[in-house]
């Protein structure tokens, strides 16, 4: 395992995301009660961008189908609800999971100290 320096401490925000490279990947950061929590970009569902994902309470919601997980556990908490942010019928949800099963964020191990925040790499 190799560790990065990918930020600077205070560029961590609760309530935001803050998007890294990390060998090739693109690795997003948010800070959940202190915490930094950190992982894959891709989201589970059809591996889209989660980078303009909405943050709430510790959460955020993938812009394209509205699967939504915890931040930092990973789990997921809704599966393909939406369209571009527009909530879709409850009958439409199996259509749009396109055949894929609810999965969890592929998540990283983050640390913090001395201002900077770092990530385990394999
Ligand atoms: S790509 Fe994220 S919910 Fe579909």
């Amino acid at each position: 395992m190799n560790e990065t320096k990918v930020a600077a401490s205070g560029e961590v925000q609760e309530g935001r995301l803050h998007a890294v490279k990390v060998g090739g990947h693109t690795v997003l950061l948010s800070r959940v009660d202190g915490r930094v929590c950190a992982f894959s970009a891709k989201c589970p569902h059809v591996g889209l961008s989660l980078a303009r994902g909405k943050v709430d309470k510790g959460t955020v919601e993938c812009p394209w189908h509205g699967s939504r997980f915890d931040l930092c556990s990973g789990q997921n908490l809704d599966w393909a609800r939406s369209v571009a942010g527009l909530p879709m019928p409850t009958w439409s949800h199996a259509l749009l999971s396109f055949g894929k099963k609810p999965a969890p964020l592929s998540l990283y191990e983050a640390s913090e100290r001395e201002s900077s925040v770092y990530l385990r790499t394999p």
